[in-house]
């Protein structure tokens, strides 16, 4: 897992580069004539559609949904010959996906596969593919090719708002910056001691940090199998905020410079509720603001907010597998899961 959580940089660069080999011009027309996207896939790779329901929306785009793959089949979204589905899988093999693209081809949507795996059963019923080059995955928990697929899609998005490079210049840019999360670990050393010593680990963000969170949370339970929960920063106050004590970690993603007050009063709460709070940002001066709040801040390098994904999910894959080694636990055969399930 470690090994392929240092890939995350070349994945990005390798994925960036074998986007101009798609056909481009049929990919703007369906993204141009689309009345609505749809994001299908399982597990990580539903997450990335959540991170890029943001970015399409962010470039105009009015309806974008994410669907989990496996409800597709019995509850299938309406769908029209303009819409688009982007099949969003690693192995291009996963039975839910593949049958999901298949039954919304066969309503008539365009479907687009976003795969790492050339020749999988995903692209021979894709009327189009765009590949994932995070190379070979072995591990379960997928990390770098979690980072493909969302370079996939962010170039999708900027395709569709006509970005000239696609975003392939600020993209390599954020590969220098993921390098060096990987590389400046010691924080996250201290913040997966505090995981493995928690009850219950909730990640917690607003808007494409959410989304980001609920793939933190999802990585931390596959390997550690602590209990964990990623939610929408304001929903806590709603129902989770009840199983908040001392034994709870809050982990909180703030990359949303507006956003900031909003999250340190997520802090306050769980904090006046004797819970334990870390903070995973992308802004500066956060450390002065919530000393004494916050046990730990985890200043990554300044990026936009739209690419804080990169960032943010590298350093979660990160608190996720040395949670796991602290813990005894062997990251890279986490108990009852298989790398692909291909059966429903
Ligand atoms: O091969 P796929 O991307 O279609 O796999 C989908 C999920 O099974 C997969 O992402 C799973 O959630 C991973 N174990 C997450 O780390």
């Amino acid at each position: 897992m470690l090994k392929e959580i240092n890939e995350n940089a070349q994945s990005l660069r390798h994925t960036c580069g074998a986007f101009f080999k798609s056909n481009l011009r049929r990919l703007k027309e369906q993204l141009d004539g689309a009345d609505k996207i749809i994001i299908v896939g399982c597990g990580t790779a539903y997450n990335s559609g959540l991170v890029a329901k943001r970015w399409f929306e962010g470039c105009g785009c009015t309806l974008v949904d994410v669907e989990v793959a496996s409800e597709v089949r019995y509850f299938p979204p309406k769908v029209t010959k303009s819409t688009l589905v982007l099949a969003v899988s690693q192995s291009g093999e996963t039975a839910d996906t593949v049958e999901a693209a298949s039954i919304l081809r066969g309503m008539g949507a365009y479907v687009v596969a976003i795969t790492n795996v050339d020749y999988s059963a995903i692209t021979k019923i894709a009327d189009q593919v765009v590949n994932v080059v995070a190379g070979c995955e072995i591990c379960v928990a997928a990390t770098k090719s979690y980072i493909g697929q969302l370079t996939s899609l962010y170039m999708l998005s900027q395709l569709k708002k006509g970005t000239a490079d696609c975003g392939f210049a600020v993209l390599n840019q954020i590969a220098q910056s993921v390098e060096s999360v990987v590389q400046n670990d010691e924080l996250i050393d201290k913040i997966s001691s505090l995981c493995a010593k928690s009850s219950a680990v909730f990640f917690l963000g607003r808007g494409i940090d959410y989304a980001v969170a609920v793939e933190g949370s999802l990585k931390l339970k596959e390997v550690s199998y602590i209990f964990s929960d990623g939610y929408p920063a304001g929903e806590l106050k709603h129902g989770t905020l009840a199983l908040v004590d001392e034994k709870t970690l809050g982990i909180i993603i703030i990359t949303h410079v507006q956003l900031l007050e909003k999250c340190q009063s997520t802090v306050e709460q769980i904090v006046s509720r004797h819970g334990r709070v870390v903070v995973i940002t992308t802004l500066q001066g956060v450390l002065e603001k919530l000393k004494g709040k916050a046990e730990c801040v985890l200043t990554l390098p300044e990026a936009d907010e739209n690419l804080s994904p990169f960032l943010t999910a590298t350093a979660v894959q990160l608190i996720a597998y040395k949670t796991a080694v602290k813990l005894g636990r062997n990251p890279d055969r986490p108990r009852n899961l298989a790398k692909s399930v291909t059966v429903e």
